[in-house]
């Protein structure tokens, strides 16, 4: 099947925010008290903030009420957007730009499929709205990844079949999400982790159009 569209994530393959996220949800481990490595965050990229916040309780072995949850996700999100108000287009990631200009010029749609809740932020600040057809956050969806709803939602709202569509993603629930989407993926990053995606690249740098029709050839086991 020929790709006629690509679907980003934003989080760790548009630009580095994953590491606000770790920052911010190191800050609030801290104000609990325990530990928070970057190995830990590495379960929590791709994962919803509230899904997020399990697994950060669960590594600083604590169980508190829906309430107090409810006062900790809002405690990260502030330290966040902190982070995340004061980016500009600087932060894009190396190759990111010039590899739309080439999706846009060769007719190849583009949609961001994030499960962030600040991703329209985050793109305001990157200047990198008017690039993305069809924008689907945290916002419009219910099921976070490893749930395929936000890729399958970009999908249908560019109007092209699963199949037709190549996901870039970060982190390991991403990819898995796009496997049970039925589509295509590009795992950006470390191969350790994202070993399931069809093609691992370490960034944009060097990324060519030449990559969908590397992938269209790819087959799947089942
Ligand atoms: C992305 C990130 C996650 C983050 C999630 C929710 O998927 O990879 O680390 O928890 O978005 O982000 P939000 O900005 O809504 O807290
Ligand atoms: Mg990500």
């Amino acid at each position: 099947m020929t790709i006629q569209a690509c679907i980003f994530d934003l989080d760790g393959v548009i630009c580095d925010t994953a590491h606000y996220h770790y920052l911010a949800w190191k800050q609030l481990a801290d104000e609990l008290g325990f530990e928070f490595t970057k190995e830990d965050n590495e379960r929590l990229k791709g994962v919803s903030r509230m899904d997020s916040l399990d697994i950060l309780l669960e590594i600083g072995q604590l169980t508190v009420d829906e309430e107090t949850k409810l006062v900790f996700a809002d405690r990260k999100n502030q330290v966040y957007v902190d982070f995340i108000r004061q980016i500009g287009p600087e932060e894009i990631l190396d190759g990111i730009k010039p590899f739309l200009v080439a999706l846009r010029a060769r007719g190849i749609k583009i949609a961001l499929g994030s499960v962030s809740k600040n991703a329209e932020m985050i793109l305001n600040n990157l200047q990198l709205k008017s690039y993305f057809d069809v924008i689907i956050d945290g916002t419009k969806i219910t099921n976070a990844k490893p749930d395929p709803e936000v890729f399958l939602r970009g999908a249908q709202e560019l109007s092209v079949t699963p199949d037709a569509c190549v996901v870039f993603e970060d982190a390991y629930s991403g990819i898995e999400a796009a496997i049970r989407a039925g589509m295509k993926c590009v795992g950006v990053g470390d191969p350790d982790i994202l070993g399931r995606a069809d093609k691992i690249i370490s960034g944009f740098q060097d990324v060519k159009l030449s990559l969908l029709s590397e992938i269209e050839d790819v087959g799947r086991e089942t």
